[in-house]
């Protein structure tokens, strides 16, 4: 009764679709679209594909079902929901705020960058674009995207467009705001991605990219690239389904209590799985034809999206308007994530200092234009500095999806498996059920495989320097 008092107050979803529409939009971000595809292409197509499924029903199912139900069991942001679970875990709670508000200031800085190329489609000079050439006060010839980026003002303009539209969301609130969005945004979002990979697929020669992408290739696996196939998928995982990031457990306390929570984490992963699985048939197929079979231009990491597919769009029949679909997509895609990340932080904001929604907006609204000017800056006056070797908006990624993220999924677990036990999820779980049916799976993987494959994305970074 406490609790769900308490979540009345502080608002929630009004319906079982609101929370699963605004979970999967957290979880289908720029992780799927563009991440996903290249990751599969080089480690093996099918033998990805195949890796990736099972951990997203084991482990990806276990960890997100676990914030949720701390989140809706305790009712609060991430600070007091993991305070409430154990006093000596509260710093965990910590981890979780600061995690998203890393993240939250370049992924808007990115999101920026994808509206940049989303206008330039819209108004039809996508091609001419795509395949620019700029010289440099050096003279060296850079590509359009590596011009824009080093321009200081276009990149920030865009950026604090993108903040701005994921604002109004938090600002209008979790049922009026969130939610309206995710059930307007999500179905289009579905018909974009389906509508644009049946298109790709009907290209010549798109089969062979299709056979590259989901058959098995088990060419030059060594155990060594099967170890470094697990750890990609886990990270992959773990990034894709936006889990240790404080979102789910903020999420999780605005759902309704009855509401039965095993089958609502099923649906977010088979709607972020699905979502990532088509982004490959766009993707890879249209890659695979454009550079004859050459798998390397796959392989092209960041630049694929922004460098390559362009280049892709231009030479496709009709490329004008894919180029342009495929980048409303990617916006939408991007937005519904980083609203759930704003949120996150904007609860914890609202709830330590006793603030309303919109003055707790405008103070996330501030704080990430300032961290995300360092991402802008690090392209342009700031380049030369580097990190840890890396570029600032690199170094934010890695800090957060390498070593914080990692460490409070682990420390989760251990909090869960070992120290509150199974008993504290299973409760939760049973008010929306009449049995917990994975619990036997649920137990295995919180308490041994979990952990095990945090400690392996933690440690990978290491091992593979060495
Ligand atoms: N899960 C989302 C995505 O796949 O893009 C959101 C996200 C993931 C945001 C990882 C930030 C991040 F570091």
């Amino acid at each position: 009764m406490k609790n769900n008092s308490k979540v009345s107050e502080r608002g929630g979803f009004g319906s079982k679709i609101g929370f699963i529409l605004a979970a999967a939009g957290s979880a289908v971000g720029l992780g799927n679209i563009w991440r996903f595809p290249y990751l599969a292409a080089k480690y093996g197509g099918g033998v990805f594909l195949m890796v990736y499924i099972v951990f997203a029903i084991t482990f990806g199912f276990a960890l997100m079902l676990t914030e949720i139900a701390i989140g809706r069991k305790t009712g609060q942001s991430v600070i007091g929901a993991y305070k409430s679970v154990d006093k000596r875990f509260s710093p965990l709670g910590l981890l979780a705020a600061v995690i998203p508000a890393l993240i939250l200031p370049y992924y808007c800085v990115i999101g920026g960058w994808v509206l940049k190329y989303m206008y330039v489609f819209i108004i039809g000079s996508g091609k001419k674009v795509s395949t620019a050439e700029y010289i440099t006060a050096s003279g060296e010839r850079i590509p359009f995207f590596s011009n824009f980026i080093s321009h200081f003002t276009q990149p920030t303009v865009f950026f604090i467009i993108f903040l701005l539209f994921t604002s109004v969301a938090v600002f209008l609130g979790v049922e009026k705001g969130i939610e309206k969005v995710s059930k307007l945004l999500m179905p289009i979002l579905l018909l974009l991605i389906v509508a644009i990979s049946v298109y790709t697929l009907t290209l010549d020669g798109a089969g062979r990219g299709l056979k590259y992408y989901l058959l098995p290739n088990l060419n030059g696996f060594t155990p060594t690239k099967f170890l470094q196939t697990i750890a990609a998928a886990c990270g992959q995982l773990f990034y894709s389904m936006s889990i240790a990031m404080g979102i789910m457990v903020t999420y999780g306390s605005y759902m309704r209590k009855e509401d039965s929570l095993e089958s609502s984490v099923r649906q977010i992963e088979i709607f972020d799985t699905a979502v990532a699985i088509l982004a490959g048939m766009i993707i890879v197929p249209a890659v695979f034809i454009f550079s004859n079979g050459d798998s390397d231009s796959l392989n092209a990491g960041p630049g694929l999206m922004f460098n390559t597919l362009p280049k892709v769009f231009a030479t496709m029949p009709a490329g004008q308007f894919i180029g342009a679909a495929f980048f409303i997509l990617v916006t939408l895609a991007a937005l519904t994530s980083s609203i759930s990340l704003m949120e996150t932080v904007t609860a914890v904001v609202i709830e330590k200092f006793s603030f309303g929604r919109a003055k707790s907006c405008v103070i996330v609204i501030f704080a990430t234009f300032i961290l995300g000017m360092f991402s802008v800056l690090g392209y342009s006056a700031w380049s030369d500095i580097k990190l840890l070797g890396m570029q600032i908006l690199d170094f934010f990624d890695f800090i957060t999806n390498n070593i914080m993220m990692p460490i409070l999924a682990l420390l989760t677990c251990i909090l869960i498996g070992y120290i509150v036990k199974v008993k504290y999820i299973e409760e939760e779980v049973m008010l929306g059920e009449k049995r917990f049916r994975s619990k036997l799976l649920y137990n295995i993987m919180i308490k041994f495989i979990c952990p095990v494959c945090m400690l392996m994305i933690l440690l990978t970074p290491f091992v593979t320097n060495i």
